[in-house]
């Protein structure tokens, strides 16, 4: 099962419904290939509700974008909790992107969110990427590697996370890792998720950062892949679209 993760960021209006009805038309007729992927798709809080009322029983699932370190209530003002998301209705949350690191969320903030989305029996997409520095000074691995053991709790089984692997000198840019370099670095991390953790469960690792419908096919032949967490291309449902179609081509 691959996933095409939508991360619609700082973007939406209740309009915007439409982007996400011509996504869910498009997987009703796919009959060849839908039964292969899951689509999710991350509006920003304020839509988050009223869409997931109008897609509850649709083949799309709607994510939240972050949650408080908090659980429950509290006064945060701003926050919203992993307990606020799962009593909507959601059952997703992307944990650990790296705009919001680069905001100042660092690895303990992020292990209390963790924590309270597991707490909430959310499934997390949880974001590692290292920037172009480090890439430069061949740390990917050791980044990456960091930024997993410094926020997964070692006991943790994997059941309802997925990694997404965003390296920021590639989100927005149009760059994209060579294909080789990237197995070979999906392959060091699900080793290393292996090795680290024991979890019975298996390993996902989505990749995202700069996906559209060219340079997805670029990462069609990448075994080690469970899918995609797709930006930009993700506010235009024929971008999106096109995205799924060419790679399954
Ligand atoms: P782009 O697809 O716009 O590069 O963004 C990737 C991303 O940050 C998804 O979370």
């Amino acid at each position: 099962m691959k996933y095409f993760i939508g991360n619609w960021k700082m973007f939406g209006i209740p309009g915007s419904i439409k982007i996400i009805e011509r996504i869910n038309n498009f997987l009703s007729k796919d009959k060849k290939n839908n039964k292969k992927y899951k689509v999710i798709i991350a509006p920003p809080f304020t839509l988050l509700s009223s869409f997931n009322r109008k897609f509850k029983n649709k083949r799309i699932s709607l994510c939240a974008q972050n949650c408080s370190q908090f659980d429950n209530f509290g006064a945060h003002t701003g926050s919203v909790s992993a307990y606020m998301i799962k009593a909507v209705g959601i059952k997703h949350v992307i944990i650990g992107h790296s705009e919001n690191r680069a905001s100042g969320e660092n690895d303990v903030i992020l292990r209390k969110k963790l924590f309270t989305a597991i707490q909430n029996n959310l499934n997390i997409i949880f974001c590692i990427g290292e920037n172009k520095t480090q890439k430069r000074n061949k740390l990917t691995l050791q980044v990456l590697k960091k930024q997993i053991k410094n926020v997964i709790m070692k006991n943790c089984n994997f059941k309802n996370i997925i990694i997404a692997y965003e390296p920021v000198w590639s989100i927005g840019t149009g760059k994209i890792p060579k294909p080789d370099e990237l197995q070979k670095t999906l392959i060091s991390i699900k080793k290393f998720l292996k090795s680290h953790f024991r979890s019975k469960n298996s390993f996902k690792i989505l990749y995202g950062g700069s996906v559209d419908y060219k340079s997805i096919h670029n990462f069609k032949l990448i075994k080690d892949l469970d899918g995609f967490l797709i930006g930009g291309a993700s506010k235009s449902s024929k971008k999106f679209i096109d995205i799924i179609k060419n790679f399954y081509k």
